[in-house]
């Protein structure tokens, strides 16, 4: 949510600006605007309601003069609703200071109330332009000392906050600060860089500094300074990025999703890369954290959306591999109950941003209590890992669609290495090596069911494009994919969509089920048991004996669900803890494929951001 972009440098900025805010358009907005300090040193502003194209527009059609410093911004609307007046930036002091702000400040109705005494004026209905107006008020009490006024400003700010802001008075600068929202540093050749998350620089530069939480940072061409709220110097963490531009380009697919989706191969290979050795799971980051996992009594793995989900899948794995119990929560219900957590239980926070806050608030409440914090992000220099007390990350490359795919892939992929690792360490897993050969084959039966699939379920969804609910139903480790099948459908083609474990059909959901309904059961091989394969042909039969119309998903050679089914996907043989990767495929495409046929955009869905850096 909310994309931040800041320059300084020998180029004109606005190109730069807009450039950046481009990259950062996946995490979701609904305004957009830039400020840009012009080599007469006078601020020009511009800010739109919808989206960049708005702006971009109306810079084409009244160009601001462009100067070499500035600051970009795309806001999700939180304070007041999604207007050119609330987009940001804001400006203060007489005009001449721009300010762009993501989060939430909590205190803002108490300092609107204090700044209104003082005569200020404001112009929109948003928490900022009040951030906006003590930094003008801070800065002209102060004789114009923009850093010290913008640490005054901080400090008075309670909630989460990144924000940047300079001063006609002083071009070649650009402050920001943050607090439990995220800001990393572009360092270049002469000029400097800020963003919401590297994508905003990455055409630019690959050099990069981590800012921790409560820090200050001023940029010019030339240097870059970084201070906690105090003012005492820090050493910013350097870090070089691995993603290049092109990865986050849509390459010629039609969306990020299709393209996202079509990388899940690659995505999985690059998260067990150099993670296997000699037949064993050994994950490099964390080596001499072996306490960790030894001594623990518990494991919580916590998490939101999709990424729950991977966390589900993660349960299973780790509860049968290192043998240790394993909960999961979803992370804005673990933070405000009463958890009984301590030195003996390992907290899991996944996240593929690295940003959303409440599992950013659920990491740091479970330290305060004592515990062990692991976290699993694809996004280097995000926060949750900086947090948490070791990290595994995930390398699926860039996501831009909302809806996460390729990443949902490399957690279910990154707790299965994680299951294994601790097996190992705990001394629960003595010989991992059929394990291994099953991740070491992932990759392959993915592009399998890619290519052998993608034009059977493309169509099945150009059939259904009027369904109006569709039912999700899976055991075991499908359970959970068939909440991620649901979830899938219902964020990018606003179906009604529902995910049921299939052995909870009988105690309501079956009450659904009316002729022609359509629901996909996710059948699990029958020879990790036949048990539980047989138990989900009775459910099927059930549905079916209603009218239901059953789309299964089975293994290959799977001949019991075919008299029961009016539509088969097939999947590679796979142990049972590595079929999530290959059943959520299909299920994936058929959500594109379905939103697609709606005439919807994929990438972008109504209502949601891609990275939610508020409660
Ligand atoms: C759904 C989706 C969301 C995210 C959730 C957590 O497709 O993408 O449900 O999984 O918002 O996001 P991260 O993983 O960034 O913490």
């Amino acid at each position: 949510m909310c994309g931040i972009v800041g320059y300084v440098g020998p180029r004109p900025s606005q190109d730069i600006l807009l450039a950046g805010l481009a990259r950062l358009e996946y995490r979701g907005y609904d305004s957009a605007g830039v400020a840009v300090i012009d080599g007469e040193g006078s601020l020009g502003m511009r800010k739109k309601a919808g989206k960049l194209a708005v702006l971009r527009d109306s810079l084409a059609d009244a160009p601001l003069p462009d100067g070499s410093t500035g600051i970009g911004h795309t806001r999700w609307a939180t304070h007041g609703g999604p207007t050119d007046g609330n987009a940001h930036p804001h400006l203060a002091d007489d005009d001449k200071l721009a300010l762009i702000h993501n989060g939430i400040i909590e205190n803002f109705s108490a300092l609107r109330e204090e700044l209104l005494a003082d005569g200020v004026v404001f112009r929109s209905e948003t928490d900022t332009e009040v951030a906006a107006a003590l930094l003008g008020r801070e800065y002209a009490g102060n004789g114009g000392d923009l850093q010290l006024a913008f640490r005054s400003v901080v400090n008075r700010l309670e909630g989460a906050f990144t924000l940047l802001a300079m001063h006609q008075d002083h071009p070649g600068l650009v402050v920001g600060a943050r607090r439990n929202s995220p800001l990393v540093i572009g360092l270049g050749e002469g000029e400097n860089f800020l963003g919401s998350d590297v994508a905003a620089f990455i055409e630019h530069t690959r050099k990069a500094l981590a800012i921790g939480q409560d820090q200050i940072v001023s940029i010019t061409p030339d240097a870059v300074s970084v201070t906690d709220f105090a003012g005492t110097p820090v050493e910013p963490e350097p870090f070089d990025v691995s993603w290049d531009a092109a990865a986050a380009e849509k390459g010629g697919w039609s969306s990020f999703m299709a393209k996202e989706v079509a990388e899940q191969p690659e995505a999985v290979a690059n998260t067990i890369r150099g993670r296997i050795q000699d037949g064993q799971v050994v994950i490099p980051e964390l080596d001499g954290l072996d306490e960790l996992f030894v001594g623990i009594n518990r494991v919580i793995i916590t998490a939101c959306g999709t990424a729950s989900y991977a966390a589900l899948v993660g349960k299973y794995a780790i509860e049968q591999w290192a043998r240790v119990a394993v909960d999961v929560e979803l992370a804005h219900e673990f933070r405000y109950r009463d958890p009984v957590i301590g030195a003996d239980t390992l907290v899991v926070s996944i996240s593929q941003s690295g940003e959303t806050m409440d599992t950013l608030m659920a990491v740091k409440y479970a330290r305060e209590r004592g515990a062990r914090t692991l976290s699993v992000c694809n996004t280097q220099g995000a926060t949750i890992p900086r947090e948490s007390d070791a990290v595994v990350y995930t390398h699926a490359g860039p996501e831009v669609a909302v809806a996460s795919t390729k990443a949902f892939s490399a957690q279910i992929t990154a707790l299965l290495l994680l299951g294994l690792h601790m097996g190992r360490v705990r001394g629960t897993v003595a010989d991992a090596s059929v394990d291994v050969a099953e991740l070491a084959a992932l990759p392959e039966k993915i592009a399998k069911v890619l290519e052998s699939e993608q034009e059977h379920v493309t169509q099945l969804a150009g059939w259904m494009a009027d369904t109006r609910s569709v039912l999700f139903l899976g055991r075991h480790v499908g359970y959970p994919i068939a909440l991620e099948g649901a979830l899938k459908l219902k964020e990018i083609s606003y179906i009604h969509a529902e995910g049921f474990a299939a052995g909870e059909l009988k105690h309501g959901p079956i009450a659904l089920i009316e002729p022609g309904q359509p629901v996909f059961v996710l059948v699990p091989s029958p020879r990790h048991s036949a048990l539980v394969h047989s138990k989900v042909v009775s459910n099927i039969q059930e549905i079916r004996a209603r009218g239901a119309r059953v789309i299964v998903i089975a293994e290959e050679g799977d001949a019991a669900v075919l008299p029961f089914a009016d539509e088969v996907i097939h999947i590679p043989l796979a142990g049972a803890m590595f079929e999530p990767l290959l059943a959520v495929v299909p299920l994936q495409i058929f959500a594109m494929a379905l939103a697609t046929a709606k005439g919807l955009d994929v990438d972008q869905p109504r209502n949601l951001a891609k990275s939610v850096t508020v409660e």
